[in-house]
């Protein structure tokens, strides 16, 4: 089967009767068309992969046809049929710029075969496009880690709405694992061997959207200098995510409802349609109901967008996915870094169960990776993970206030030392206190040199 949408010029029906049954039994789409004139007109109005058209006609002959599909658009293929013996038309037109020829009577398979090398030859263009754009594929889909029921009724989710072509909206704070879980989704559904394009919508210009998103003509705007195919083109067949969709600016959210209602759009600049088949999923970390009701965000686009909402939770609401994730980082960085850390001390662990993680998962790994390029033994230790942790009122163990400000004085000390390698002057300095008092507190709290420190 070939997918390509086609059509045919040609002033003869009969001609193109036969290619047109033939096309369409081959899996094409197909137009037609008896005139160079009138299958411009299509060409302009419709989505068209390859121009199959006759070289003698009354009016526009093949050539002309050739010149002003280039203009349209240079990625369309055109396969000029000529009458047997005239060997030096054919040569003209694949000078200027048509993909190949046929002498009449064509040959069917012959078309055929042409039109698959088209086929592949698209495909290869399109790979490389997203090569391009996409660098950040290396590691794909990482392993979600999870052993709560919270987390467990998302994935259930996921399984459940990965091959429907529903929008998806995934909600939760920031760090929380929106994008693996949208990368998840891509990998489960069918489009899997199809680009996974991700857009960050707080991240584009206003006045660049659409041609970000929608591509551009050559000469759109000053500065265009190349035409270029938007993320909606490139990431036809497959997943579009939208990340940070609140920050879509007001002006271009009706443009996005136009192709998630119609499914097509043109390039800035052209009045060509162009028809693209993605999967929208789209993720944000603001209140985007509380936007729509403020009309910040358009009511109709959020209904599009949220078809099948999901939530992720914070990760201080399921606590019991800490530990396997951060066996799973310490896994990870280890690695990465070349290190030998294995796991965490006592200590260190319940330290990181009490921690509230306003950064979520992301914060979690930033944490344990420091952590891990810190560490001098194969365990990481209370003192390798950030002082700030045990500032956080809700890191302090119970107590009464002198209890709690003990624990903090001790802590800070023990990480002053440790940077100044034990030289108490400088770790006075460094604490803005006398050396004498840094003694006497040292003495007080009974703070050792720590046996794993050097
Ligand atoms: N359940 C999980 N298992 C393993 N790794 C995870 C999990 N959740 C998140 N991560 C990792 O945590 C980091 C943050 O996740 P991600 O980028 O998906 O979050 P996000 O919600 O998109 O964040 P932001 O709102 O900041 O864009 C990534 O490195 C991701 O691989
Ligand atoms: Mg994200």
């Amino acid at each position: 089967m070939i997918s390509l949408s086609t059509i045919i010029i040609d002033d003869n029906a009969t001609q193109r009767e036969i290619l047109s049954g033939f096309l369409k039994k081959i899996g094409c789409h197909v137009e037609t068309s008896e005139s160079g004139e009138q299958g411009i007109e299509i060409i302009k109005k419709t989505y068209i992969d390859v121009v199959i058209t006759d070289f003698r006609m009354d009016g526009m002959n093949g050539l002309e046809v050739l010149q002003k599909v280039k203009e349209i658009n240079p990625e369309i293929q055109v396969v000029i049929l000529t009458a047997f013996g005239t060997i030096e038309d054919s040569v003209k037109a694949i000078k200027n710029g048509a993909w190949d020829y046929l002498s009449k009577p064509v040959d069917l398979d012959e078309l055929e075969i042409k039109l698959k090398k088209i086929s592949e030859h698209k495909t290869l263009i399109k790979e490389n496009e997203i090569l391009h754009t996409q660098h950040d594929n290396e590691e794909f889909v990482s392993d979600i880690v999870y052993s709560s029921d919270s987390m467990q009724t998302v994935l259930n989710m996921v399984a459940r709405v990965s091959d429907s072509q529903a929008a998806i909206l995934i909600q939760g704070e920031s760090g929380t694992g929106k994008e693996i879980i949208a990368k998840t989704i891509h990998k489960m559904s069918q489009r899997n061997n199809q680009p996974f394009i991700v857009v960050n919508c707080a991240a584009i210009p206003e006045a660049l959207f659409e041609s970000e998103l929608f591509g551009r003509e050559k000469g759109a705007f000053t500065g265009a200098h190349e035409r270029c195919k938007g993320r909606f083109e490139i990431a036809d067949g497959g997943t579009l995510f939208l990340d940070e969709v609140a920050d879509i600016p007001y002006t271009f959210q009706v443009k996005l409802l136009r192709f998630l209602q119609e499914k097509e759009f043109n390039r800035l600049g052209s009045t060509q349609i162009i028809k693209s088949n993605v999967r929208i999923i789209s993720a944000t970390n603001l209140d985007i109901q509380q936007l729509v009701a403020q009309n910040k965000f358009r009511s109709d686009l959020y209904f599009r967008l949220n078809v099948i909402p999901i939530h992720i939770p914070a990760l201080r609401h399921r606590r019991e996915d800490i530990p396997l994730l951060i066996k799973h980082f310490i896994a990870k960085h280890s690695k990465l870094n070349k290190r030998k850390v294995i796991n965490i001390s006592a200590e260190g662990l319940d330290m990181l169960m009490r921690y509230d993680y306003p950064g979520n998962v992301r914060e979690l790994e930033n944490i344990i990776e420091r952590a891990v390029i810190l560490a001098r033994s194969k365990f990481i230790t209370q003192e390798d993970l950030p002082l700030n942790m045990s500032c956080n009122p809700l890191t302090v163990l119970e107590g009464n206030l002198i209890k709690q400000v003990e624990l903090l004085e001790t802590s800070l000390i023990n990480n002053a030392l440790k940077q100044t390698q034990y030289v108490q002057t400088q770790a006075a300095d460094n604490l803005g206190i006398s050396e004498r008092t840094l003694r006497y507190k040292i003495a007080k709290y009974n703070i050792k040199k720590n046996s794993n420190d050097v």
